[in-house]
């Protein structure tokens, strides 16, 4: 079978591979991404390497590397993750590594290229994300993609003794959350 590919006039998604590792590693572990992730520990090689092959090669998790057209320089990546088809639903994960490729509207195409594709391709019903809430950076590029907020979940993360709120945003295949 092929890799599967997801395009777009900017950017385009492939899927994540073993060769991505190092690149994964860099990304997740700087700073401005690990701060924003609830996990804020390291991640090691062998913690992703376990998770490709626990998670992504057997479909539970569905994970793309984000690349910017023209330079075809990998900058981070998005995925849907805890794929559940009983319900209809996944959660959703987003980090570009790279800071020269943000705000430039990346990350808000990725994060619809690959909700069109869990609603059309996974046949999913809901989208769902945690985000802390001062991530404002964050918050505004999922609004730009329909998002809405579902639920404030208070002091709901400790980091070195301190409680962070955490915003719970959803996105539907209907576009109605009212039902
Ligand atoms: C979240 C993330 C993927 C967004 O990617 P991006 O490509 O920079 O986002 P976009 O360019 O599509 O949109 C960003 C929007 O936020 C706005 N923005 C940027 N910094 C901001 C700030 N400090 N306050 C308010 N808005 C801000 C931008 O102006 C833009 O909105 P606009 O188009 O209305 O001007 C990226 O910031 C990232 O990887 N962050 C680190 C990891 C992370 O936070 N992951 C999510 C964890 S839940």
């Amino acid at each position: 079978m092929g890799v599967l590919i997801l395009d777009n006039e900017k950017i385009y998604l492939r899927e994540i591979s073993f060769s991505d590792t190092d690149n994964i590693i860099k990304w997740r572990n700087s700073l401005y991404v690990k701060q924003n992730f609830i996990y804020q520990k390291d991640l090691t090689r062998e913690e992703h390497e376990s998770w490709i092959k626990t998670k992504v090669k057997c479909g539970k998790v569905k994970q793309f590397i984000i690349i910017e057209k023209g330079n075809n320089n990998p900058i981070g990546s998005v995925y849907l993750r805890d794929i559940d088809y009983n319900n209809s639903k996944a959660e959703f994960g987003i980090f570009i590594g790279e800071k020269t490729a943000l705000n430039k509207g990346y990350g808000t195409i990725a994060t619809n290229m690959i909700t069109k594709y869990g609603f059309n391709q996974l046949g999913l019903n809901k989208i769902f994300l945690r985000v802390f809430e001062n991530n404002v950076h964050a918050i505004r590029s999922y609004e730009k993609s329909n998002f809405i907020q579902e639920g404030l979940f208070k002091q709901d993360v400790c980091i070195d003794k301190k409680f962070y709120n955490i915003i719970f945003m959803s996105i539907f295949k209907n576009g109605d959350s009212n039902d």
